[in-house]
């Protein structure tokens, strides 16, 4: 859950990165809204995390400063080019929340709950970006994109 808590930190950080550097007043306002339900999401991790006695991430500033960097870089480099980053990144963070409802315990309905409704909504994001003319990235953006996210679900998951 803290991996997840640290996840939305950055989910949202890179929309608001991207949102800064947008061109089109609608692909801006469409990153905003998606960055709102990062937010949520990032609420419903904090409250999760705070039930199992655990806490966030101590690098969380860290995560926001480098994912707000990552974005602004994103969008610098044009709109349908930041709409493709949001594909490859929800689809990425799909495949994780996927992975984690897997080895969550059915027990847990709690935080399965809180892991399925943020997936729906990831994909939503993907899905909106996409329609909104998003292209897809290289390979090799995509799998630096993928190696960064490693790098930092792998820290949260200590510190
Ligand atoms: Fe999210
Ligand atoms: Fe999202």
């Amino acid at each position: 859950m803290r991996v997840n808590h640290a996840g939305e930190i950055a989910a949202q950080a890179l929309y608001h990165g991207q949102a800064l550097a947008a061109r089109d007043p609608a692909t801006r306002e469409m990153l905003l809204r998606a960055a709102r339900d990062e937010a949520d999401h990032l609420a419903w991790c904090a409250t999760r995390l705070s039930e199992l006695d655990s806490q966030p991430s101590r690098l969380d500033p860290l995560w926001y400063a480098g994912s707000l960097a990552i974005g602004a870089l994103a969008g610098l480099m044009g709109d349908r080019i930041s709409l493709g980053f949001v594909v490859e990144t929800e689809r990425q963070v799909e495949g994780h929340l996927e992975g984690h409802l897997g080895s969550l315990p059915e027990a847990d309905a709690r935080s399965r709950a809180i892991v399925a409704a943020m997936r729906t909504d990831e994909m939503t994001h993907g899905a909106k970006a996409k329609a909104a003319g998003g292209v897809e990235l290289p390979m090799p953006v995509r799998a630096l994109m993928r190696a960064t996210a490693r790098v930092m679900t792998g820290t949260a998951y200590w510190l």
